[in-house]
């Protein structure tokens, strides 16, 4: 059936979400002193703490009645066989196999990406890898996009404090910028290029690269030293080659670039902290695709965040999805997320090409605790669109509980739940304006611009510590989160064939502006803002 608002687990899920939508989570705790336990699931070091949500027994069991009728067993299972699940690509999605321990049977050269890039580590890390004048490496730029960039960032960043000698650093735009930045403060004679692209045909890394490269030819190395401080990360040698670099670390086309961080993607991480951390984060996102792959339904904690994101985006109709870390070092988290949720599921048909008929992915966005709290707090507690937010909350982030400071990220993450959750108590409210003097118009008035009812729903993520096997146990969650809304979605969450217009329409008008091709026929605004940009750039 190709509507799937007609489908009995959809309806019955329909006529709940118009009866649950007027009751209140703060009284269903009053009548039930079980629920924060009933709604509570561990897997690998994280723990999930859902029942400040707006679902009871009832919803959850009619969730996993319409995860079992969009076939969630059978999808999970062709998963982990690397089945061709990317249907339009006619390739599988095989990310849990970059996590397989050494000791199992690995596929296509995992086994031999992941030998050589230790012996490469090593070699760097221990300084016997030189630069052209013989200096061992103290800075590695990664150059690399979306995915080539925004996970190995993420980690690099979360476990800062474990940095040793190598100093990583991550340039993604095409502005500038962004590199020009990072250049200034290196020594061209120390530093390592890590070009990291799938495809290597992405145009904003391939200027980088030249840019980097030439800045290098600058600085006195020659054409035969490239090799030196050059290396990629790659499924496609040969445009590699046509770079002019030796040294490539592969991939396959069954990673997807937003699930590639567990392969020669992350050699970043390895180069930085150790390819110890690097595999213990294997270990950890490893540990969590055991659970996701034989946990029932109700006790599997990326499924169950999956099936609230739905009950929250489809059900209760909340449209956007706030994802705030409370720690520092997991600041690039909510970027991670966006393209990691929006990218797989930001799609309006369904894997047999037909409308979808439901919303998919809400917008995911955020940014990290307590700073977001003097941002966008507001609207999360007054704001008219309600949003569903997940709380992550690393037990150890930077310092020791003997630091106030610590006790602070703590007792505010979880004052920051509670409210949105409680909302403002009206009579409270009253004693407090009654006892400020006010009373009659003015004290309403006051009180309504006061006043806020909570029940707006949140998970906390609970991390055991910010280590890298409990980050790689995090971050596999989120993935299996995506890949089960997909399914029940009926949307293929591998492919994503809408970014690749803009890239088209970007090298005709990149033509254009060089005056290398003729114009096309633009509409009337680009037209205007071509002329507009041709006249400042000659002013
Ligand atoms: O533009 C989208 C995208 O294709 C992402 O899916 C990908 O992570 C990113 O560009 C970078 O692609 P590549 O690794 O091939 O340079």
């Amino acid at each position: 059936m190709n509507d799937l608002r007609q489908t009995p687990a959809w309806r019955e899920l329909g006529v709940l979400g118009a009866e649950i939508g007027r009751a209140r989570v703060d009284s269903m705790f009053a009548h039930d002193p079980q629920r924060a336990e009933r709604f509570t699931l561990s897997a690998a070091g994280i723990t999930l703490d859902y029942s400040k949500q707006r679902v009871d027994p009832a919803v959850m069991a009619a969730l996993g009645r319409l995860a079992e009728q969009q076939r969630f067993h059978d999808a999970r299972r062709s998963l982990f066989a690397g089945e061709a699940i990317n249907n339009s690509e006619g390739r599988a999605a095989w990310h849990i196999a970059l996590r397989r321990p050494n000791d199992a049977p690995l596929h296509d050269g995992v086994h031999e990406v992941r030998a050589a890039m230790a012996e490469f580590v090593d070699d760097v890390r221990r300084g016997r890898w030189l630069g052209y004048t013989g200096a061992p490496i103290s800075d590695v730029v990664n150059i690399g996009i979306g995915g080539s960039d925004l996970g190995p960032r993420l980690v690099c960043d979360s476990l800062a404090q474990l940095r040793q000698r190598i100093h990583c650093h991550f340039v993604a735009n095409v502005d500038p910028a962004d590199l020009d930045d990072i250049l200034i403060r290196m020594d061209p004679e120390r530093t390592l290029f890590i070009v990291t692209s799938k495809s290597f045909g992405t145009a904003e890394t391939l200027a980088n690269a030249e840019v980097a490269r030439q800045w290098l030819l600058d600085n006195g190395a020659t054409e035969a030293d490239i090799s030196k401080h050059f290396v990629a990360v790659s499924t496609n040698k040969d445009a590699v080659r046509e770079f002019g670099i030796e040294r490539m670390f592969g991939f396959w086309d069954w990673v997807g670039g937003r699930f590639s961080l567990w392969s020669a993607v992350g050699i970043s991480i390895a180069l930085g902290l150790g390819m110890d951390v690097f595999e213990e984060m294997l270990a950890g996102a490893h540990a969590m695709d055991n659970h996701f792959e034989t946990a029932p339904l109700e006790q599997n904690l990326p499924a169950t965040l999956a099936l609230v994101g739905i009950w929250n985006n489809n059900f209760l109709g909340l449209p956007t999805h706030v994802v705030v870390p409370y720690a520092q070092r997991l600041a690039a988290l909510p970027a991670f997320l966006q393209q990691l949720e929006m990218e797989s599921n930001g799609k309006s048909v369904t894997r047999d090409g037909a409308p979808t008929q439901v919303e998919t992915v809400p917008t995911v966005w955020g940014s990290v605790g307590t700073n977001a709290q003097h941002a966008f707090f507001q609207m999360l507690h007054q704001g008219v669109l309600a949003a569903d937010v997940d709380f992550v909350l690393p037990l150890s982030a930077a310092g020791s509980a003997d630091d106030e400071r610590e006790r602070q990220r703590v007792a505010n993450c979880l004052a920051q739940a509670e409210a949105l959750m409680r909302g403002r108590d009206t009579k409270a409210l009253v004693a407090e304006l009654t006892a400020e003097g006010l009373s009659g118009t003015a004290l309403e008035k006051r009180l309504a611009a006061r006043r806020f009812d909570g029940n707006r729903p949140s998970s906390m993520l609970l991390m055991d510590r910010l280590d890298a096997r409990t980050l790689g146990a995090l971050l596999a969650a989120y993935e299996h989160k995506v890949f089960v809304q997909g399914v029940v979605w009926n949307i293929n969450s591998f492919d994503q064939w809408g970014v690749e217009l803009g890239k088209t329409m970007a090298g005709q008008l990149l033509g254009e502006l060089e005056e290398r091709v003729g114009a096309v026929d633009h509409d009337g605004s680009t037209d205007a803002l071509l002329a507009r940009i041709r006249q400042g750039w000659k002013s």
